[in-house]
Formats: structure tokens, C-alpha cells, sequence
């Protein structure tokens, strides 16, 4: 399922994003309710294209991942805390013909950027209201605990905690008052960068599995 979101808060990132470069929208895409909400940084440009979440070379990654504990895209919802894709503007010279050329490579957001989507993402938590979040990376893990938050301290933990959530001056955030339970995983990209954290995600993600069996044994 592609989640549709209110026009209102459309409107609202619209007018808190203007100017910036940030390009197409992918909505969050999967089932309501489901075990597992995985929560990314920002589409990149192959999302960007096809308007799925987690389609390209990280989304591989991290496919491989989540069926290794048994779950897929069919029974998992997948998004990030930005839904446009960030790039930056590079001239760069063609090594074949020497005129310089434009590129619109991809960037991290910034936490302004991140700020202004977070009523939008607010949104969407309470909307799919899943029973585990996945924040993938630091950029997803910091949005939602603060900026001391670390990924390499966090990763493949159960965390019973508040998170944080948009202000309603636009400015920053609150801790939310109920709890939510959280499993931070290193981001499927940084796999991809660094192939030796590989057998540490997989047991980050052998974790999550368990957490998700336990919890359903108690229900
Ligand atoms: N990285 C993300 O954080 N999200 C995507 O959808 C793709 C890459």
C-alpha cells in the first residue's frame, strides 16, 4: 500500500522546503500495522526514479537482510524521515570531451530538512503505528532520539524509550509522552561502503528477529 498523506501537511513541507534542493517525492510504502517499520534517510536518486523506497543498491542490501529474518517488502513498511531526494550541484569536467558538466549527485539531509519534514513523519509513525521501529542509520536514529543518539553505540539494541517528535512552532522537537519500542540497525549503505561491518548487521538483524518473535509469544 502507498500511503497518502493529508494535503495540509503536504503544503506545509512545501512551503518549509522552498528553495532547497531536494527533488521528487516517494512516499512510504507497506501495510498498516505490520511487525516492523523500517525508517531510512532520504530517497536517493533511484527512488527518486522509480518512486520506491529502498530500491537500489542499499534497498538490495537491505532486502536480503529482512528476509533473512523471515519478513519482506509485502509485510513491512518502509520509509525514511525525508521523502525528497537531497543532491547538491557539482560542475565537473567530461574526461572524454573536457567541458564541464552538471551533477546532481545525492547528499544527506540537513537537520533543517529533517525538521521540516518531521510533521509529515510524525504523521506517518502514528498513521502505520507498527509495533517495532528500524531506524536505519544515524540520520533516521538522531530524528527520532536526539542528537546524542549514536549508531555505532545503539545498533542491534531493544530500546523501550520517548522519541522525539515536531514542535508545533516549527522549531524543534518534544519528547513524546508514550514509549516506543526501537531496534536501530547501521544503515544497509554502509555495507556497501565498508563489506567487513557485514557479519555485525547480520546479527543486528538475527536480534531484531528475536525481538519480534518475543513479542509476538506474549500477545
Ligand atoms: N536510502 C534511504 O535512506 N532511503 C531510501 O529509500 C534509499 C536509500
Amino acid at each position: 500500500m502507498i500511503i497518502k498523506y493529508p494535503q495540509e501537511l503536504l503544503k506545509q513541507v512545501r512551503e518549509r522546503t522552498a528553495g532547497r534542493q531536494l527533488a521528487g517525492f516517494t512516499p512510504g510504502q507497506g501495510p498498516l500495522h505490520p511487525d516492523i517499520m523500517l525508517v531510512g534517510e532520504a530517497p536517493g536518486r533511484h527512488e527518486e526514479q522509480v518512486n520506491i523506497p529502498f530500491s537500489g543498491a542499499s534497498g538490495q542490501e537491505l532486502m536480503k537482510l529482512l528476509n533473512s529474518i523471515g519478513y519482506s517488502r509485502e509485510n513491512t513498511y518502509i520509509t525514511s524521515v525525508v521523502r525528497q531526494r537531497p543532491y547538491s550541484i557539482k560542475q565537473v569536467r567530461d574526461k572524454k570531451t573536457g567541458e564541464l558538466v552538471e551533477k546532481r549527485p545525492n547528499r544527506t539531509p540537513t537537520k533543517k530538512e529533517v525538521l521540516a519534514f518531521a510533521p509529515l513523519f510524525d504523521w506517518e509513525l502514528a498513521t502505520v503505528a507498527p509495533r517495532i521501529i528500524v531506524p536505519l542509520g544515524n540520520t533516521a536514529l538522531q530524528r527520532l532520539l536526539g542528537p546524542t543518539a549514536n549508531i555505532g553505540e545503539l545498533h542491534g539494541q531493544k530500546l523501550v524509550r520517548p522519541i522525539q517528535q515536531a514542535a508545533s512552532d516549527g522549531k524543534g522537537y518534544q519528547w513524546s509522552t508514550d514509549d516506543y519500542t526501537l531496534v536501530p540497525m547501521y544503515h544497509p549503505a554502509a555495507i556497501l561502503y565498508a563489506r567487513r561491518l557485514l557479519p555485525t548487521v547480520q546479527a543486528d538483524w538475527q536480534k531484531l528477529g528475536q525481538v519480534v518473535t518475543a513479542g509476538v509469544k506474549k500477545e
